[in-house]
């Protein structure tokens, strides 16, 4: 099946998308993106997409391609062109071409920033098999550069973490840095002990998750307690239960860590609440 995707102001067939190869997207990863899922046809927590991108966009001095209104729509549309009930919406913003290549940044008058989107189809994303399964992780070194608040495209290293956890017989990656756990490959870490739920506070050093503040929102709202930490991988490993959030994934419970099992194996109960509860009040609140 071929997608219908957004290059630019135009929809167009995915075959026909072009985007110069002096884009420094390409040249530089001078880019950013965001990654929306979408359930029941409608759009979770755009609001909190919107906002991220634009602050990745003032952190980088990157022009907005167009206004956060215009952009709903885009999404809108592709949503419905591809008839997507449940998966995803990736946007990627660059810098843009200026026809050549230059550490400089080109003026921001005349270069205008590129914008492509598209979505996946995924089908039963939110009853998902590999949530009632669980995920086994593996610990890598974080060797990632310090804005890992901004959501830029330069995902190389966590592709290779990802790689090195699929190599070792696990499904995702836990980066640790100074000694600490700094988040997931592609999603933040959570470890329950109790009524608590410990994970790492925002700074730099990590992405600030869309799905980490309404799941932190939700569990405070439900009555459990929540502590914004460091942890390390020891402390995970002796921990009740383990989690990662996600727009991609939205509540995905850890069931190993470094080999070391939790609990019984099988994903915690607070995981699977959290997930039912994000779930239910994101879909209430789906544009
Ligand atoms: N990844 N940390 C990192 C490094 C991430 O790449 C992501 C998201 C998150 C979670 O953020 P959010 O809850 O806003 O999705 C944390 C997306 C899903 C991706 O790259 O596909």
């Amino acid at each position: 099946m071929s997608r219908i995707v957004y290059v630019n102001g135009e929809y167009i067939p995915e075959a026909e998308a072009k985007v110069s190869i002096f884009d420094r997207g390409f040249l530089m990863a001078d880019g950013v993106y965001e990654v929306t899922s979408v359930l029941g046809g409608k759009l979770i927590d755009f609001a909190g997409h919107a906002k991220r991108l634009e602050r990745s966009l003032n952190e980088l001095d990157m022009p907005a391609p167009c206004t956060m209104d215009e952009l709903l729509e885009i999404h809108r549309q592709l949503v419905e062109k591809n008839d997507i009930d449940e998966g995803l919406v990736y946007l990627q913003v660059t810098r843009g071409s200026d026809g050549d290549r230059d550490f400089v940044f080109p003026d921001p008058e005349t270069t205008k920033p590129t914008l492509v989107l598209f979505t996946q189809n995924k089908p039963g994303l939110a009853d998902s098999p590999a949530a009632k399964k669980g995920a086994k992780i593996l610990s890598v070194p974080d060797i990632r550069w310090h804005r890992r608040d901004i959501k830029t495209v330069q995902l190389l290293y966590p592709s290779m973490a990802k790689m090195m956890a699929k190599k070792a017989g696990c499904d995702d990656a836990w980066l640790v840095e100074d000694g600490f756990v700094t988040e997931g490959s592609s999603n933040n870490a959570y470890i329950v002990k109790g009524n608590k739920i410990i994970t790492r506070e925002l700074s730099t050093d990590i992405l600030h998750g869309i799905t980490r503040a309404a799941v932190l929102k939700l569990a405070a709202e439900a009555q459990m307690e929540v502590e914004e930490r460091n942890f390390t991988i020891e402390e995970a490993q002796q921990a009740d239960e383990a989690f990662t959030t996600s727009a991609s994934a939205f509540v995905m419970p850890v069931v190993e860590i470094d080999g070391t099992q939790l609990g019984d194996g099988t994903p915690g109960k607070t995981a699977l609440r959290l997930r039912e509860i994000y779930l239910d009040e994101m879909r209430k609140a789906a544009v």
